[in-house]
């Protein structure tokens, strides 16, 4: 276990790569603690969401009286967009990957960024082992796992997990980034899937699984277990916000590494196949007005 005592390190600067859910909570949460952050994003019109949606953040929070005076404008100003990887400035106080659940994807961006040498390499990955990508990279000594949850902006966990070439500054160098944006750290061993996706897809296929099954409608299921386990929201509705292609994304890549208990039920590829992701698409197990 690494703990913050001795963590030498800051946060001025960082890269975050890939500007959908996940990369434009990041960059606000890196930006609310002060950096400068740059976020790399190919597609034109996610790019423009970048700082619309971060715009968005911070007008809802000033609208609540939940900003102190100054810091919206800040946070504004200090996110911008870049298309490509190769336009990151060097040495940036970290560069994180959250581009799509997708190995090779992910293998050929942190390869980019790796050669921006930053003083750490976070992927955001919800699966793949960190060891499994740092072999790719050749020197995987900067390479950290840096588990985000959606909305990134609200959720206090960080899963932190490390590869068999993170030196020890880079873990002590992750641990401080995380109470450096005030998120609470967990640190699991670098099993795919680590904590959180492993429990979380589990339950989500099963509650696919009954939907199938014709057991109860995906309310009630949701219900069983917001009223029955008094879980926040049903597995369901959190696949709705995960994402299905997301959920499908990840499923695939344990049944690959931990076996068929993971295999995803033929609904979710159909919904996927179909284009029924979630809330980003308008609609997936539920109707949802705002995507
Ligand atoms: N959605 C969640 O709830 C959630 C939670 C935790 C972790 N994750 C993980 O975070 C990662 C991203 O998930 P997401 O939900 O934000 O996906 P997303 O599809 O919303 O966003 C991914 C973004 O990456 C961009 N992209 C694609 N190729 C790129 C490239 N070569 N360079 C830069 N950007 C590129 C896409 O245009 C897109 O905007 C995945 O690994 C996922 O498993 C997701």
């Amino acid at each position: 276990m690494i703990n913050r005592e001795g963590a030498s390190w800051q946060l001025n600067a960082a890269g975050v790569v890939g500007g959908g859910t996940m990369g434009v909570g990041i960059a606000y949460v890196l930006a609310a603690a002060g950096a400068q952050i740059t976020v790399v994003e190919p597609d034109p019109d996610r790019r423009k969401a970048v700082s619309r949606s971060i715009s968005d953040r911070v007008r809802k929070l000033e609208n609540e009286n939940r900003l102190e005076t100054g810091l919206g404008q800040k946070i504004n100003e200090s996110i911008s967009t870049v298309s490509n990887v190769f336009e990151l400035d060097t040495c940036l106080d970290v560069i994180i990957e959250a581009v799509p659940e997708n190995l090779d994807l992910k293998v050929a961006v942190l390869t980019q960024a790796q050669q921006r040498a930053p003083h750490l390499l976070g992927t955001n990955t919800s699966s793949i082992s960190i060891t499994r990508l740092g072999e790719t990279l050749g020197n995987a000594d900067k390479l950290v796992g840096l588990h985000f949850f959606n909305p990134v902006w609200s959720m206090p966990l960080l899963e932190i997990i490390f590869g068999d070439k993170t030196s020890t500054d880079s873990m002590r160098a992750a641990v401080a980034l995380g109470a450096r944006i005030g998120k609470d750290v967990i640190q699991v061993r670098d099993i795919p899937g680590f904590a959180t996706s492993r429990l979380g897809v589990a339950i989500g296929l099963e509650a696919i699984r009954m939907l199938e099954d014709g057991v109860a409608s995906a309310t009630d299921i949701d219900q069983a277990m917001v009223l029955g386990y008094r879980h926040p929201m049903g597995p369901l509705r959190l696949t709705d916000l995960v994402g299905l292609d997301v959920r499908l994304g990840i499923a695939e890549r344990l049944t690959a590494d931990l076996g068929p208990r993971f295999t995803p039920p033929d609904l979710l590829r159909q919904m996927v196949a179909e284009g029924r992701l979630g809330q980003k698409a308008g609609a997936g197990f539920f109707e949802w007005d705002q995507p």
